[in-house]
Formats: C-alpha cells, structure tokens, sequence
C-alpha cells in the first residue's frame, strides 16, 4: 500500500497509519497504477497480462475508450439520479437494450449494485411469489457474501463459517461434478437429478420449495460446467411441481462462456435470471430479470435501494453491450476459448499433477492432483505464484484453491492467447518441479 506521499510504507509501526483489514490479502503483489485491454500495469514499472478480468467483470477489457468515454460523458452531465426518485436516461436506454439480449419473456428489471443483492432480490421475489419458504441450493455453488447470499452458498465453508445462525430454509442439492465424483457426466447427472427428487420427497416438499437456484458453470466451486439433461431436469421439475428456477449468470453472463448467457449452451430459460460483474465493464451494476408477470407479485417496498442502477454505471453498462455486439466478442469469446483450451489441454497432456481441465469459452480452469488423485492447493498456489513471475496473473478457486482458473477480457486476441499459455507452461513446469516442491 503506498502512504499519502506517493512512498511504500515499511511497517505499519513506522508510518502509524490505517491499513486494510490483514485478511484483505491481495492474490499478487502486483500494485497496479493503469490498464489498458488485457493488461494492467504495475508500480514497479512491469506489464502484466491480466487473465483475472477483476474476477471476471472487465468483459470489455481495461479501460475500453468507448466505456471510458460514456463514463466521462455521464460524470458530467448527471453521477446520481437516484432510480426510486428520478427516472433518468442511462437506465431508460440500458433496460432498452438489455431487451435486445435477454432470453424472450424475461422484460422486467431489477437493478441492485453487487451480484450478491441481485441474488437476495431473486431469493425475496421467489419467496414472495410463490409464498413458500425454502430455496435448492447446488452443491458447489457460490452466490455471494451477505448473510442470505452465503446461506446459499455452499463452494467453501471458508465463505460461510463463523457468523451463524445462517438463513433458514436452504437445502442443498448435488450438481453434476462429473470429475469431483471420478464418474462420467451422465452418471453424475443422473445422480444429482435422483437426488433432487428424493430431496424433494424427504427434506423440501414441493409444496414448501420456492426456488432452485444455480450456475450454469460452477464459479467459485471450482469452474464446472453443467450439462444440459441436468438443467432440463431442472427446469422440468420447476415446471411439475410449481418452484421457480433462478440462474444466478452473474459470472457466465455477457459473453463470457462464448455465448451471451451461459445457459444458451443448455437450451434451459430460468424463471429469474441473475447478471452482475461484466454488465458494467468494471463499474457496480447488478440485477435481476424476470417476466413482468411474475416481477408483480414481489411485495410492495421490496425493491429498491440508495445506489441501484447508478447513472455511470448505467452509461458504462450501455456502452459496454454495444461493444459486445460491435466487435462481436461473443464470438470472440468462443474462438479464443477454443485455442486456449487447446493450449491448456497439452500442458495438463504432460503434466502428471494435472487431473482435469475444463469450462466454457473464456471460463476455463486447470484442477491440480496428488498423486492418489486427491486436491493439491500447494501445488495449485506455486503455479499462480509462478505465472505473476512471469508476468501472468490468475487467481484460484475450488473448495481447496485447487483449481486455477482463467477469465481474460472476452477482447483477448491470439497473440495474448499464445503469449499466456507460454507463461503459463513455464508456470506450471516451475510449479510441479521437485525442486519447486522441496
Ligand atoms: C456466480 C456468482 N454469484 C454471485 C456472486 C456475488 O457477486 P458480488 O461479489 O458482486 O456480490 C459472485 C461473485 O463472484 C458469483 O460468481
């Protein structure tokens, strides 16, 4: 952290200044001072390809000119024209626009700042809709930080310990993790659906599940893809008995799995669709979709808030869905997934620490082993650890951080493609070596 004149600190003592809370530890030493694309710049003067994107949200890249522009553009005309007391003209044309790529029926919007109040949003709408208490969780899943969200959230126990009580009426359910079970993915599939109704028969009755809530590619848990006859046993057991399915796309939504929603690839519509991250290309901006019918029946003063749909982040947000489009980076996003799935596939070939890669378009992750097959965190963080020395960053994820994962801006081209697998096979090779594990 640099003090107010510019320095780096030494110790806390000596400067007797506040500092960040110590768990508040960064995944890189990197201090980074300005992007630009798939970059960022650090203070010690280096440039590193950034396959982090902020977790996933800088789908336009850093600091894309026209984002940049609309952002400026809106700094200076209106910052806060608060929604639940004015309307104002970048929400106008970002509900606009948002109709030209949500799935068709889902034509009524909610906007919240963070992707964890749009899945609470979701968990009070399903809630008061349907009148019933309980929500399906998938095991895995992550859905966000506030206290609901973490009730549902079930991808590590570090996201959900130590503040009890959680929230009540959760129940969790299998997701087909095909590799975690060491099955083929019909098998898991069949299992996780067998489950689910016999979960319904023992634990939630039909009649008290007001929602199943999932990702189309398991985030945090560790970068699972569903399948497609999971998400249509889904969305036909919603159907039979009356719950309402809820895809939380606030990772896999706006290109990032290669198609505008990640639940394209499962031919699957929710009843309540989830986005935040992307939406804005870096600027808080979540929300909720739902059909107008079913946005009725939330109760009066139950949506709102201080800061929704903040006009920058609204402008940036419509600025970023015409880049999408403009520059066709959802295809973009397929293309360059494709080549750096292929890149990862021949490092894990020769790589015997390496048990799975996977994912969908540029939500890709590489799962490291021991040797009798179990999850390798250690080896996991060397190898992350490795790639920032070469000038790569990543970030973990998986119950144990045993999975690297890779989420660049959906504007990377093949050169940055190429470039980031050499850094990350010269990752992996310092990684895995004996002397690395000495
Ligand atoms: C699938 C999913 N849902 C919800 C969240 C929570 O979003 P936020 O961190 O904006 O609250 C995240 C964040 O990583 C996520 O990946």
């Amino acid at each position: 952290m640099l003090d107010r004149t510019g320095a780096r600190p030494t110790t806390r003592r000596e400067t007797n200044m506040t500092a960040l809370s110590p768990h508040l530890r960064q995944a890189t030493p990197v201090v980074a001072v300005r992007g630009e694309g798939v970059h960022l710049y650090g203070d010690d003067g280096r440039r590193y390809l950034d396959f982090t994107a902020g977790i996933g949200v800088t789908s336009t890249g850093h600091c894309h000119p026209e984002v940049v522009a609309a952002a400026r553009e809106q700094v200076g005309t209106l910052v806060h024209g608060q929604y639940t007391t004015v309307m104002h003209q970048p929400l106008q044309r970002l509900v606009g626009k948002l109709g030209e790529v949500l799935p068709e029926g889902l034509d009524s919007l909610f906007f919240t700042n963070s992707g964890s109040e749009a899945v609470e949003a979701a968990l009070r709408l399903a809630r008061q809709a349907t009148g019933r208490p309980n929500i399906l969780v998938c095991h895995g899943g992550f859905h966000g930080r506030t206290v609901a969200a973490a009730s549902m959230t079930t991808s590590g126990t570090r996201f959900r310990s130590g503040f009890s009580p959680l929230m009540s009426g959760v129940v969790v359910t299998p997701f087909p993790s095909a590799f975690r079970y060491g099955w083929d993915e019909e098998t898991a599939t069949r299992f996780a659906l067998q489950e689910l109704d016999y979960t319904l028969q023992t634990i939630s009755s039909p009649a008290d599940t007001a929602a199943v809530i999932v990702e189309p590619v398991l985030g945090e848990g560790g970068y699972v893809p569903a399948t497609r006859a999971f998400l249509e046993g889904l969305r036909e057991r919603a159907d039979r008995h009356g719950f309402l399915l809820v895809l939380d796309e606030v990772q896999t939504g706006v290109g990032r799995t290669g198609r505008f929603w990640g639940h394209e690839h499962f031919g699957v519509t929710p009843d309540i669709l989830v986005t935040a991250k992307g939406l804005a290309s870096g600027f808080p901006l979540a929300g909720i979709a739902a059909s107008e019918a079913l946005m009725a029946k939330a109760w009066p003063g139950s949506q709102g808030g201080t800061y929704g749909a903040n006009a920058v982040a609204c402008a940036a947000a419509c600025a970023t869905l015409d880049i999408v489009r403009d520059e066709k980076l959802v295809e973009n996003a397929e293309a360059m997934g494709k080549r750096l799935r292929q890149g990862l596939e021949a490092v894990a070939d020769r790589t015997a620490g390496i048990g799975d890669v996977r994912g969908l378009g540029l939500m890709l992750a590489t799962e490291f082993v021991t040797e009798d097959g179990g999850p390798d965190p250690e080896t996991a963080a060397r190898v992350q650890r490795a790639a920032v020395d070469q000038g790569l960053l990543l970030l973990l994820c998986g119950a144990w951080n045993q999975v690297v994962r890779m989420i660049p801006a959906l504007v990377i081209d093949e050169t940055a493609v190429d470039q980031g697998l050499q850094a990350w096979a010269a990752a992996v090779e310092a990684g895995t070596s004996g002397a690395a594990r000495r």
